[in-house]
């Protein structure tokens, strides 16, 4: 398994590929065009490779000047010059071969997140491959798998290289008849920047995603305790993110998405946050949550918002029956000002400016973990044993760049040793001040119950954001994937700061 092409050879020669593989029929590259995926007929338009082929995507880690809005101009690190960088969509089980070139002045990777990789493809420097150094290509390769909006982002040091911009959409359509169907879709993928142009937005602390949910009742789950009064830096540990984008463009420079009246619109939500929770509303409609990171409920449920932790992702539904135009924008104080807006705009109704957003929460419905019912997608456990293990988050508070796990900072936290099909429970007790979307690589979790809460059904995730101020979340997973795999939490400063752990599973 080892795809480390030396620096001085050739750059994708296709010659190259076909002595690595010694096989013929690799289809061409293939990627979509940007953040934004329009497809009128979808399951339809993804291309589909030979069969016993291989899809050959070329992916190049670049600094670029990007224009965030008019006037907004930074120097982004990108994927092939873009900020998403390209949504790369597949087929359930699709075989693919991602060639990663980087240009960049520093090492990176890229980590399928959400994706079952075999572990030397995770991308994580250090525990699955050495970083690739600047001019270096590496050669992933995998096969497709599990259905679901997934996504991708450099996993070298995040706080930097994630926040300038290295990440991008991975859509797997299923094999089988997605459950959901739909007319058209978009993928909206959502971030927070630090580019020192604007009043800096207070960080979210607490977690307004469903987290909270145990304890309160529909309408009231977020916008409380909000820390970092009005762009205070907290302790000096958050960046001051003062501009919020959907597909890297702040508005008014987001592209308005079309819709024509009748249709059953998907969306796609991916929150590349660093930082922050968004929640997200559609005016004069509401949303049906039908997927939970990519895994389908058995039914959808309907609500008015949704709070999204980083690096979750949501998709949604909604019939366009409201002609008219609308903002589709996160309803945290601050964040349309800073950008966390765009037009929805009905056939016809080109040019019209919708009403501006309503900011808050307050007798909204929220989507929250104990709401919905996930389907069973995940593999049956085989061995019997049922290992538990409970992590203690906690730090930030004597010095605010240091999280542990269980009290220590990886790498001398104390990993999760597991046998493959073992079915493993975690709590996770969350004693800071803060909240911890909780990221496992290589395989999907169950959510089984929140703040000691029980859920009636549980969902299928890979990141759970576990509130600050006691918090706790249960989950229970299959380990079904061999490898060392990352656990941590998705705030790149937190992980940075030690909050880490890894599932080992032999
Ligand atoms: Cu999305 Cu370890 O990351
Ligand atoms: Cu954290």
């Amino acid at each position: 398994m080892e795809h480390q092409i030396a620096p001085d050879d050739r750059w994708i020669s296709r010659r190259r590929f076909l002595s690595l593989t010694g096989q013929a029929g690799l289809s061409t590259l293939v990627l979509s065009a940007g953040g934004s995926v329009l497809l009128a007929r979808p399951g339809r338009a993804a291309e589909s490779s030979a069969a016993g082929g291989v899809r050959e995507i070329a992916l190049v880690a670049k600094e670029t000047r990007w224009e965030l809005a008019p006037g907004k101009v930074i120097k982004a690190w990108t994927y092939n010059g873009r900020v998403p960088g390209p949504a790369i969509r597949l087929r359930e089980s699709e075989r693919v071969r991602i060639v990663l070139k980087n240009e960049l002045a520093e090492p990176t990777t890229i980590h399928w997140h959400g994706v079952d990789v075999p572990n030397p493809m995770d991308g994580v420097p250090g525990v699955t491959q050495a970083p690739v150094k600047p001019g270096e290509t590496f050669i992933y390769e995998f096969e497709a798998r599990p259905a679901g909006t997934r996504w991708y982002h450099t996993h070298f040091q995040e706080h930097k290289q994630l926040d300038l911009g290295l990440y991008a959409p991975l859509i797997i359509e299923p094999a089988d008849r997605d459950p959901f169907p739909y007319d058209r879709e978009y993928t909206l993928v959502l971030d927070d920047w630090a580019t020192g142009t604007g009043r800096p937005l207070p960080s979210t602390r607490e977690g307004t995603a469903g987290a909270r949910g145990g304890m309160m009742g529909g309408g009231m789950g977020g916008m409380m305790g909000r820390g970092g009064m009005g762009g205070m830096m907290g302790g000096g540990q958050h960046p001051a993110y003062d501009t919020m984008t959907i597909n890297g463009k702040a508005y008014p420079a987001t592209e308005p998405l079309r819709v024509r009246k009748g249709e059953r619109l998907r969306l796609r939500l991916i929150n590349a946050s660093a930082d922050h929770t968004h929640v997200i509303r559609l005016a004069g409609h509401r949303l049906q949550v039908t997927h939970t990171d990519g895994n389908p409920l058995v039914k959808p449920v309907e609500v008015d918002a949704l709070p999204i932790a980083p690096s979750e992702r949501y998709d949604v539904q909604f019939v366009a029956d409201r002609a008219g135009a609308w903002f589709l924008y996160c309803a945290e104080p601050g964040h349309p000002g800073a950008g966390e807006q765009v037009a929805v705009v009905y056939e016809g109704h080109e040019g019209r400016i919708p009403e501006a957003p309503i900011e808050g929460t307050i007798d909204l419905s929220l989507w929250r973990y104990g709401i919905g019912r996930g389907r069973e997608v995940l593999p049956a456990p085989t061995t019997g044993r049922q290992p538990e293990f409970s992590l203690t988050l906690s730090g930030g508070m004597m010095n605010p760049d240091v999280w542990t796990i269980n009290g220590k900072q990886y790498p001398r936290t104390d990993p999760l040793p597991v046998r493959r099909g073992d079915l493993v429970r975690v709590r996770f007790s969350n004693v800071s001040m803060e909240a911890h979307p909780m990221h496992l690589h290589g395989q999907s979790f169950k959510v089984l119950a929140v703040n000691g809460r029980r859920l009636p059904a549980p969902i299928v995730k890979d990141s759970v954001d576990v509130a600050a101020h006691m918090g706790t979340v249960d989950i229970e997973f299959t380990a079904h994937n061999p490898g060392d795999w990352f656990f941590h939490c998705h705030k790149p400063m937190h992980m940075e700061g030690g909050m880490i752990t890894l599932a080992k599973i032999a």
